[in-house]
Formats: structure tokens, sequence, C-alpha cells
């Protein structure tokens, strides 16, 4: 299987398209070159992935344990007998979907999740693109006062104002609905590459802990403006069947919903991660 894969860049920063791979039936000779693609390029990208839900599970066990979305039901039935697969799905009836500002996923988890794999088996006619940022990329471009500030502190990523906001514009209350808070280092090293990563964003972090609420305020504004730069992102357009596969210690993604009302339909898997350090 190795020799038929092709690992092509999609910039110099971030992302990578695989190919003459079937996820569905990788050997531990092709999952070893495949981690080791996904640890240098932080997103992979693949095509004509038609696999079963249970194929699907079976790959992301081979990174690690599959993790439960805290949110996962709020608003969906989710699949039938599997509680690990997050149903991403948007229609004419949605009025807010899964994902559509920047951020890492269920990053107000003690443990967040290490990484995502989504597959999409519908697409609309143009758009639903996601857009994913290098969290190294944003840190190496940091000036070092800035570096040394950072290092010192840690934020607050509390999932309740994100989740509640999405589950009530689908007409769900979940006010009485406990969700996760924790708290991070604003810089994290990654647990596999030992390279150091922004580790904040928009949808779960609201605020800095330790210290005056404008002194902390002042340094998130600019940091969320700093991480959604262009120049550390890559943009991925899906067909029916491409799965992505995301890296959430070291980057950030954005899926664009651009295509109302058309329908946009997949399953994510997702596996547990360390306490970010
Ligand atoms: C998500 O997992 O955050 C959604 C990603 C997407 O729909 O592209």
């Amino acid at each position: 299987m190795v020799a038929s894969m092709t690992v092509t860049p999609l910039t110099p920063i971030i992302g990578a398209e695989v190919s003459g791979v079937d996820l569905a039936g990788i050997d531990d000779e092709g999952f070893a070159t495949l981690r080791k693609a996904f640890l240098d390029h932080s997103v992979l990208f693949f095509r004509n992935q038609d696999i079963s839900i249970d194929a699907h599970k079976a790959f992301g066990r081979r990174f690690g344990d599959l993790h439960i979305h805290p949110a996962a039901n709020d608003y969906n039935d989710g699949v039938k007998d599997h509680p690990e697969i997050l149903v991403i799905h948007a229609d004419e009836k949605t009025t807010r979907t899964a994902g559509d500002s920047w951020h890492s996923d269920v990053s107000c988890d003690a443990e967040p999740p290490m990484m995502s794999i989504l597959r999409l088996h519908t697409l609309p006619p143009l758009g639903g693109d996601t857009l994913f940022a290098s969290m190294y990329a944003a840190y190496d471009a940091l000036s070092e006062p800035m570096k040394q500030l950072l290092s010192n502190l840690t934020a607050t990523h509390d999932g309740g104002p994100n989740y509640r906001d999405r589950a009530g514009r689908q007409g769900v209350d979940t006010s009485a609905k406990a969700y996760p808070a924790s708290s991070h280092p604003i810089v994290r090293t990654h647990p596999e590459t030992g390279r150091k990563a922004l580790y904040v964003n928009r949808a779960f972090t609201t605020h800095v802990d330790d210290i005056p609420r404008d002194e902390g305020n002042a340094i998130l504004g600019f940091l969320f403006n700093h991480i959604e730069k262009a120049q550390f992102q890559c943009r991925f357009r899906w067909q029916p069947n491409s799965i992505a596969m995301w890296d959430n210690r070291c980057t950030l993604h954005h899926a664009m919903w651009d295509y109302f009302p058309n329908v946009r339909s997949g399953f994510r898997v997702t596996v547990k991660g360390d306490r970010p350090v």
C-alpha cells in the first residue's frame, strides 16, 4: 500500500492531500506512513473513501480511544448504536451549523480530543468548504516578548455559551444542561512533535485566567485576529466521500456555511486526547 500512497502538500504551512490509499483497509506500514504525514502536515485530505460507519470508527481507533461529544444529541438523534459518531448535517431548516467559527474541537474538555476524522457523503452544488489554520505557524510568527508573555498564561475554554447558542437556535433549550469548562495553557506543546502551538479560539475561549478582564480581553482580541490570518491557512473543497482528518492540538478549523438552503451531511469520528501542557 505504501508504494501506491502519494502525499501532496497543499501549502508550505498546513495540509496535504493523500491519494492511493483505502482507509478501510490500510495495513500497518501504510498507517505508519500516514501517521508521519499527519504529524508533518497537521491536516490530511482523502478522496473517494466510501467507507462504512464501522470502518470509519475502526480507522479512528488506530489512533486511540474514541471521544463522545458533549453536545452530540442536543438537537439530532445521532446514529443508533454509534454514540461515537457525530452527525454533521445542515439543510434548509438549519439555523446555525456545527463549526461555523474558528475553533479546535471541544477545547472546553479537560482532555480535549487530539484529532477528528470527518467524512462527508452529501455536498451542496457549490460551497461548504472547510478552512484550516496552523497554530504552529501562528505561534512561530509572534515576537519573542509576546511569546514570553503568553508562556505564563492560561485561559478558560467554556462549552456552555457555544453549545447553548447552537441548540437554542435550533429551538432546543439546554439552559439546564452542564457543559465542560476547562483552563488550558495559551501556548501548548504538542505531545508528539514537541512543537509549540497557540491554543485559544473564538468559539470556546472566554477569558484569560488570573489577570484583570480588560488586560485578558486585549490579549485575546489580539490573538483571535492573529490566529485567523490567511497566511496560516489552507482551504479544502469537498467532494462526496472525501475525508479530512485534522490535529486539534495544533490547528483550528472553520466550516464555511455559504450554501444555505442546500444539504451538506456526513459523519465525524473524534479521538480522545491528553490534557494540554
Ligand atoms: C466540525 O467538525 O467542526 C465541522 C467541520 C465541517 O463541517 O467541515
